[in-house]
């Protein structure tokens, strides 16, 4: 469904060009749940931003559905490590955003709305403001903002860094359980191996930059999984330790 074929993206700098990405074959197959990992400045939100619309290729096409991706596009959500809630909108009302910029109509939406935030955990906190809730909870109401429009393809930029451990594993946990349940196409970009082997069918392993693909990880893992103890530990341990020696070596 996203084909990314010899896709290279160069930046124009004060000092010169900078390689960001070189050469990305990469192909995401409908209702696959793609994680990508690499160091920090390896063009991993580049890549996410190139899918999203929101720059162009210096070289190689990206498609969707095999049209070449121009601009953003309505089905395709993008939610970032900062959730960006506007602070005078209610919890509900931020998630019923898009629906408004997109000047659908309300009434088919606030159903969907209120059971997205419930599914999250936010069952009495609907009518908040964000000055109310924690870090967690309005990375929430951003992760049901980004699905209240019913995207094809949801695009992740390390949406849990800025959380803390715990918080971290249950939005994992909850997303897990949203994507069994919904299926949408996802390219999530992650710092944390652990959050790899959680949630994806395959792990993307980019190098240093410039960013190129290094290898390409099944994870064979039956759902639902858990960081905790469970039946698959030592599937969950060896994938994790591969992703790891991926990662470190230079
Ligand atoms: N708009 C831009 N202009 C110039 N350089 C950029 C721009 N966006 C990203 N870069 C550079 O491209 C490289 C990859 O950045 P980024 O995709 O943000 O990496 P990551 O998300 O993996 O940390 C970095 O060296 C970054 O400084
Ligand atoms: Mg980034």
């Amino acid at each position: 469904m996203i084909n990314l074929d010899r896709v290279s993206r160069t930046f124009q700098t004060r000092t010169g060009d900078l390689e960001a990405l070189r050469d990305i074959d990469l192909e995401v197959e409908e209702h696959q749940f793609l994680a990508v990992v690499g160091r920090s400045g390896c063009g991993k939100s580049t890549l996410l931003r190139l899918v999203a619309g929101l720059l162009t290729p210096t070289a190689g096409t990206i498609t969707i559905d095999g049209t070449p991706v121009r601009q953003p596009r309505p089905e395709v959500a993008l939610m970032n490590q900062r959730p960006a809630l506007l602070p005078w909108r209610t919890a509900f009302g931020n998630v019923m955003l898009p629906v408004e910029i997109l000047r659908r109509p309300r009434a088919a939406y606030r159903a969907r709305a209120a059971e997205l935030l419930d599914s999250v955990g936010l069952a009495g906190f609907h009518q908040r403001r964000p000055h109310e809730l924690s870090g967690g909870m309005q990375q929430r109401v951003a992760l049901c903002r980004a699905l209240i429009q019913q995207p094809r393809i949801l695009l992740m930029d390390e949406p849990f860094s800025a959380l803390d451990a715990l918080t971290r594993e249950e939005l994992a946990t909850q997303l897990q359980a949203i994507h069994m349940a919904q299926s949408v196409t996802t390219v999530f970009v992650t710092h944390s191996i652990q959050e790899a082997v959680l949630l994806a069918d395959r792990v993307v392993v980019l190098s240093p930059r410039p960013g190129r693909v290094r290898q390409v990880l099944e994870v064979d893992i039956p759902r639902p999984r858990s960081f905790g103890h469970n039946a698959h530990l030592t599937d969950v341990a060896s994938c994790v330790a591969e992703l790891h020696d991926l990662l470190l070596r230079d």
